[in-house]
């Protein structure tokens, strides 16, 4: 592994798995377990163990986006996975796209995005909420990634940029949709996210008045199966709504 690289260290005990995601560097890691020297790293390769002082062997993994999504500090509710793939799936994202993004929340849906796209700029109204997204951009090692505080309202009116996707997922969304148009390029994306109808509704509304092109709405549902000894079935605890999903194009 490079010195400053991201590493996830994981462990079973009792059964549980438990995981860290570290820097390599020269310092110690403090764990439940024992003291990790992280300078032995460097002679690493994914899939290596290392051990800490106490005797724990940690299983050396890269962190991949979900890591990065569980291990993400929380300042409100993040978009879940089951609605960022299919957001990635319908507009195409690919390495060479400019997105703009707003709210930022915890940057989840930024992150992801990032992971992908050339570059994301994401506009948060809180500065304490800017300032987590921000922190987990930084532990997930992304550098395309851009947080602004400011309300995208005003903001996007004032951008001189131009963007492939644009992805929305505030309150107010309906409001921004008639700036869209200016910043987004010709065949690019609008992506909106709302948890209830009336909102869905309204932001549909905004976008016909907009003239968009392509426009649907969808929910996507998420159900895991359990197995166990006594049968196998869809799990009783699940992803319950999360939100509606409105893609239009230019
Ligand atoms: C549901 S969260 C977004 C979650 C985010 N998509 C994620 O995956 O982590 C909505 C965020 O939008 C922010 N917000 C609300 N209105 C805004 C506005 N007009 N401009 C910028 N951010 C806004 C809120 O402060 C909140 O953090």
């Amino acid at each position: 592994m490079l010195s400053g690289e991201l590493v996830m260290l994981k462990t079973s005990h009792r059964g549980k798995v438990r995981e860290f995601i570290v820097n390599v560097s020269e310092d110690d890691f403090h764990t439940d377990f024992g003291k990790i020297d992280l300078s032995v790293l460097i002679d690493k390769e994914p899939g290596d163990a290392v051990i800490s002082h106490m005797g724990q062997e940690f299983t050396i993994q890269r962190p991949r986006m979900p890591d990065f999504f569980n291990h993400a500090k929380r300042s409100g509710a993040p978009m879940m996975p089951k609605d960022i793939g299919p957001i990635i799936a319908y507009t195409g994202l690919n390495k060479q796209d400019n997105v703009l993004d707003a709210g930022t929340g915890s940057g989840v849906l930024a992150m992801y995005l990032g992971s992908i796209a050339k570059r994301v700029l994401s506009y948060e109204i809180r500065e304490d909420f800017a300032q987590i997204a921000r922190q987990n951009v930084l532990s997930a090692g992304l550098d395309n990634v851009e947080i602004r505080c400011g309300n995208i309202i005003q903001e996007i009116a004032s951008l001189d940029e131009s963007f492939d996707v644009v992805t929305l997922d505030t309150q107010d969304s309906r409001h921004v949709i008639p700036h869209v148009r200016k910043v987004l390029n010709p065949g690019g994306f609008l992506v909106t996210y709302s948890p209830f109808f009336e909102q869905t509704k309204d932001i549909r509304e905004a976008i016909e008045a907009a003239h968009f092109y392509d426009v649907r709405t969808m929910e996507f549902s998420e159900r895991e199966i359990s197995f166990s000894d006594r049968g196998t079935r869809p799990a009783t605890a699940r992803v319950g709504h999360t939100g509606f999903i409105t893609i239009a194009r230019k």
